[in-house]
């Protein structure tokens, strides 16, 4: 390999590789929404959410400002508020338990399973059992499809519906993947997702979308999104927000969601060929039987007394990134330290925030920057 090649930079998502290939539908796309004007609510924003309905097999999407909208929207629509405690895993995106708080409920925080970084069903049924002993109403659990692989809904609905709680499925980085053949969009009450740039569907700019199959809710959630409207534009019958997804986003969506398929299949082999080089080295990502992923993130971890920074360090002098989810988990920092957790605590999710490390991966990442991945992590932990 040649120096140049050696030290060229490979991005850790490539936003602008897929420009290349839909670059142009989605700037007629965008402009067909400048030439009609209507930026809120357009046409494109109900093809969208028919489109994403059929694609995930949902009945009912609703779409929104954003995938922290999108939880907390639901968490609204069913009145979880204060005294109401939602089980969360702590292993997750801040925006899983900031949804609850904001709600003005309580996040228990729960353990995730050492394998697939999901909720840990053991720690889920401590989990309920500390929100009552605090005098806490447990309400909803939210599993968390991590890194892009889905969580056991198995597991989770049956606990879930023995407790008497809701389940609000976080697909923010699932969104595409499935359980026993079904697509998430379709476990539990609902599911929120994001189309935060960086992930597996992404828009331009902020977004994000409520799965149902029940249309009861799915009329409120569309309230809640518009400032609690009625039919009557000027009786607001609830509290609601302004979070309504632009149809310039919209528009960019429905372009992407025409490659998203022929994209988590590149996904799946980019984590394939990883696996098979990085296998005997680290530990790589397993997916649970039943489960499938979107990769949303390729996380691996580390041998026991690896420097991790150094680690990231000599693959960053190689032009290789890395990024750490998370460094702490969410019972960890600062603002959700003073949150319950299950009892037994959280051991798993102390431990993968010391461990692990997250590789570049996306759709368009090509074999030879594939090999170089692979050979400098291997030439790292052995160093
Ligand atoms: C697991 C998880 N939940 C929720 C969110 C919130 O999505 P957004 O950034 O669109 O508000 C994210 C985004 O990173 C996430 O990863």
């Amino acid at each position: 390999m040649n120096q140049q090649l050696r030290s060229q930079a490979i991005p850790f998502i490539d936003i602008s590789a897929q420009r290349q290939r839909i670059g142009k539908a989605i700037d007629e796309a965008v402009s067909r929404v400048l030439n009609h004007c209507q930026f809120i609510n357009g046409p494109e924003v109900t093809q969208l959410e028919a489109e994403l309905a059929a694609f995930s097999g949902a009945r009912h999407v609703v779409t929104c400002a954003s995938g922290t909208d999108a939880l907390l929207m639901v968490l609204m629509a069913k009145g979880v508020g204060r005294g109401d405690a939602v089980l969360c895993p702590s292993f997750t995106f801040c925006a899983t338990g900031e949804a609850v708080a904001l709600a003005g409920a309580t996040p228990v925080f729960v353990d995730v399973d050492e394998t697939t970084f999901n909720i840990d069903p053991a720690s889920l049924t401590r989990g309920i059992a500390t929100a009552k002993r605090l005098g806490l109403k447990p309400k909803a659990v939210i599993p968390v499809d991590l890194f892009g692989q889905s969580a056991d809904h198995d597991s989770v609905t049956a606990i879930a519906d023995a407790e008497g709680l809701f389940v609000l499925d976080d697909a923010a980085q699932g969104f595409g993947a499935s359980f026993k053949g079904r697509r998430l969009g379709t476990f539990g009450l609902a599911t929120a997702t994001s189309f935060f740039p960086a992930k597996p569907l992404g828009c331009f700019g902020d977004g994000g979308a409520i799965f149902t199959d029940d249309a009861g809710l799915a009329d409120t959630l569309r309230s809640i999104r518009v400032h609690g409207q009625s039919g009557d534009k000027y009786d607001n019958v609830r509290l609601g927000l302004t979070a309504r997804l632009d149809t310039m986003q919209a528009a960019i969506l429905i372009e992407k969601l025409r490659v998203f398929e022929d994209e988590i299949a590149a996904r799946n082999a980019v984590a394939e060929r990883y696996a098979s080089g990085l296998g005997n080295a680290v530990t790589v990502p397993r997916l649970a039987a039943g489960c499938s992923s979107v990769w949303a993130q390729y996380t691996i971890r580390l041998p026991k007394g690896t420097d991790r920074d150094g680690f990231a360090a000599a693959l960053k002098a190689q032009g290789i990134p890395t990024s750490i989810y998370y460094t702490k988990s969410m019972h960890q920092q600062t603002a959700y330290r003073d949150f319950p957790v299950a009892d037994g605590d959280l051991p798993v999710s102390e431990r993968l925030s010391n461990d692990v490390i997250s590789l570049p991966m996306h759709a368009y990442l090509d074999e030879a920057a594939q090999d170089r991945i692979i050979a400098a992590v291997r030439g790292a932990v052995s160093a």
